[in-house]
């Protein structure tokens, strides 16, 4: 008989033995929301690359959405999915609905809503969480019902949702979830624009316009990796190199900021100073701005973008 005190024992004696009972087999997994681009594909193709089967979900989660935000209009668009996940080689598709996932409703107000939900606390409520106030709560009730279903070993999530991963792994680590998880880079557009479902929603000219999200981070990035041993920048330094570069549209009707951090990569705690990266810990700088459309003066986009230095 084995005897194990520890959880990892525990955890690395079941996975031993799936394996061996599963021929070594791997599942990856790729939840989404559909509306899938390049940016899915790139998780997607990683997974098929790393494993013996890909389940990707589609699942557009009300339980992130506020009453205020855009559930009905998310688009959708699952024929066009489906035919990229079966050029991508995809093995198995799930796409449940409302009732499979949330079997006693998901009213939108958190007040009326019922059953077993995820909080993870001292993440979910730093930056996006300001203005969001459930929506990491969303994420991770889902995530978990989705990892529950597939057991996957690995699950692949992009670069672009920065804080989604980070409360996701804090998730996976203190709930002892058995599933993996893998940060895929962000993919951009040639002129640096982290590509979005909800880029959709905008006009060639404000594309353009939201091209310099990117521009400012990049500039941040270039002034701390030039930093030479024993010099730094303070907070309020990095994040003027940042809303320089924005400097012609901020405030404008087309581009409001809602904020600009600094942060510790694993922690998100908001960072006074940074140093010459042989010394400094990994850290964040992140952004979400308001990108008003020019041709549809109603239609606001709230994007995020972030670089990992
Ligand atoms: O990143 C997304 O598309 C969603 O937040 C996720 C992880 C699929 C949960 O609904």
């Amino acid at each position: 008989m084995k005897i194990f005190h520890t959880v990892e024992e525990v955890v690395q004696w079941r996975t031993q033995e799936l394996r061996e009972t599963r021929f070594r087999e791997t599942i990856g997994f790729v939840p989404t929301m559909g509306c899938l681009h390049s940016g899915h594909a790139s998780l997607i193709s990683q997974s098929v690359k790393e494993n013996t089967y890909t389940v990707v979900s589609i699942f557009v989660n009300p339980s992130q959405f506020a009453p205020t935000e855009d559930l009905d209009n998310y688009p959708r668009t699952l024929p066009n999915d489906i035919k990229l996940l079966e050029s991508l080689k995809v093995d198995v598709l799930f796409a449940p609905n409302a009732h499979v996932m949330y079997p006693q409703g998901i009213p939108l107000d958190v007040e009326e809503q019922k059953g077993p939900f995820v909080t993870v606390l001292g993440l979910s409520e730093k930056l996006e969480g300001k203005t969001r106030p459930n929506f990491f709560r969303g994420v991770a009730t889902v995530v978990t019902k989705l990892f529950n279903i597939v057991m996957a070993d690995v699950a692949y999530f992009g670069q672009k949702d920065i804080q989604q991963f980070i409360v996701l792994q804090c998730m996976v680590d203190e709930l002892f979830v058995n599933t993996r998880l893998h940060m895929m880079p962000i993919v951009r557009n040639s002129n640096g624009l982290a590509l979005s479902s909800r880029n959709k929603y905008l006009c060639p000219n404000s594309l353009k316009i939201s091209e310099n999200l990117y521009c400012g981070l990049k500039a941040a990035e270039n002034a701390i990796r030039s930093l030479v041993p024993g010099a730094s920048l303070s907070r309020s330094e990095v994040i003027d190199i940042v809303t320089q570069i924005w400097a012609p549209y901020i405030d404008s009707h087309d581009f409001k900021v809602d904020y600009v951090s600094l942060a510790d990569f694993k922690t998100l705690v908001e960072l006074p100073a940074v140093e010459n990266t042989s010394v400094q810990q990994p850290l964040v700088i992140s952004c979400a701005v308001y990108v008003t459309d020019r041709e549809k003066p109603n239609t606001i986009v709230r994007l995020i973008d972030n670089i990992v230095i």
